[in-house]
């Protein structure tokens, strides 16, 4: 019993009370209740997700936690409440539609908070604290690891996206909540996993994010597709519009790697134009320098017919780049 351990245990047991009381205070408050049922959630689901409301006002957390006997000091280390500078303190989360989040044993290490409107910012999270660290988790994976066939993980991107796949019953999906990919939680998901497929948001932001997940997923020897969400959506609106079935379409059609690159790099280009088929082979040298040969071969012939060139044009085009990078 090191005492780091009891620093983690005390951590578990103030976030798990407050987690409770945020659960209950949802069922008492019709207005964030309705959030979540407009968007879809079952109440079986809020029960199974541990979903819950911050009340408005500064003290309502600090005073329930003071009658259960914990300390500021307490809440502070577990980033609940926040020191104002007249050293008196306020709840972090109020008003907001809370999202326990749990590691992968199912211990509650932080929270997430969203307003219940479109006011800024949309989500608030528990800042780092001894248990919570950036990067170092991943949403959603306590329940995927639930009856888990080990064969494959989908990646998303939200707390919503996670939960309304599950309720639909894609359960082998986590959500890497919006913070870039890290080289860690490839190695959380290595443990369990040969296959993953990345379904970030369809957006820009969701698209930069892909890809620099994809190259961190790669070094660590995953096989890795791409799933892309149509009409430029997100998995929790697609599943709730289109259902189950429909996504797992999506899932089958998911792209290799390479597919992938090809088809980020040929959005937009007009094949007529010589110039910008100039532009676009240069960019896919780096992309197909790096696969082995009959990958190569392959995606070489693709290419070469998409763009109407000569394959040994582009086996110049690539030597040529990888001596310059020796
Ligand atoms: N996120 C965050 N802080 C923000 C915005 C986003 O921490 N200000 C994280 C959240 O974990 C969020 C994820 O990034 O779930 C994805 O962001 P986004 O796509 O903007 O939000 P959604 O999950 O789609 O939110 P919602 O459907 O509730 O509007
Ligand atoms: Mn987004
Ligand atoms: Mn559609
Ligand atoms: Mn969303
Ligand atoms: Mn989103």
């Amino acid at each position: 019993n090191s005492p780091q351990r009891e620093k983690r245990e005390k951590l578990y047991k103030i976030n798990v009370e407050a987690a409770r009381y945020f659960y209950k205070n949802l069922n008492n408050n019709s207005k964030a209740k309705n959030y979540f049922l407009k968007r879809g959630i079952t109440s079986k689901t809020l029960v199974k997700f541990g979903l819950g409301y911050a009340m408005d006002g500064w003290s309502n957390l600090i005073n329930y936690l003071k009658g259960k006997g914990y300390t500021e000091l307490d809440m502070i280390e577990a980033g609940l409440i926040i020191k104002s500078k007249n050293d008196s303190y306020y709840d972090r989360f109020r008003n907001r539609v809370i999202f326990p989040v749990f590691d992968y044993k199912g211990k509650v290490i932080g929270f997430g908070g969203r307003v219940l409107d479109d006011s800024k910012p949309k989500y608030l999270n528990s800042p780092e604290t001894y248990v919570f660290k950036k990067g170092t988790n991943l949403y959603g994976l306590n329940f995927a690891l639930n009856n888990f066939n080990g064969d494959t993980l989908i990646i998303v991107e939200g707390y919503m996206d996670c939960i309304s796949l599950h309720q639909s019953g894609i359960t082998y999906v986590v959500a890497s909540l919006g913070t870039a990919f890290t080289q860690y939680q490839a190695k959380l998901l290595k443990r369990y996993v040969k296959k993953i497929i990345i379904s970030y948001d369809s957006d820009a932001a969701g698209q930069a994010a892909t890809l620099r997940g994809l190259e961190i997923l790669k070094k660590e020897g995953f096989d890795v597709r791409v799933l892309t969400i149509p009409d430029g959506k997100d998995p929790d609106e697609f599943v709730k519009n289109h259902g189950k079935e429909a996504f797992e379409e999506l899932i089958e059609e998911a792209l290799p790697l390479t597919e992938y690159r090809i088809k980020v790099e040929s959005n937009g280009i007009n094949f007529d134009d010589k110039e910008m088929i100039i532009r676009y082979t240069k960019k896919l040298i780096p992309i197909l320098a790096d696969l082995q040969p009959i990958e190569q071969d392959l995606y070489i012939k693709r290419v070469a017919q998409k763009a109407n060139v000569n394959q040994q044009a582009l086996y110049d085009m690539i030597n040529r780049y990888l001596n310059r990078k020796s």
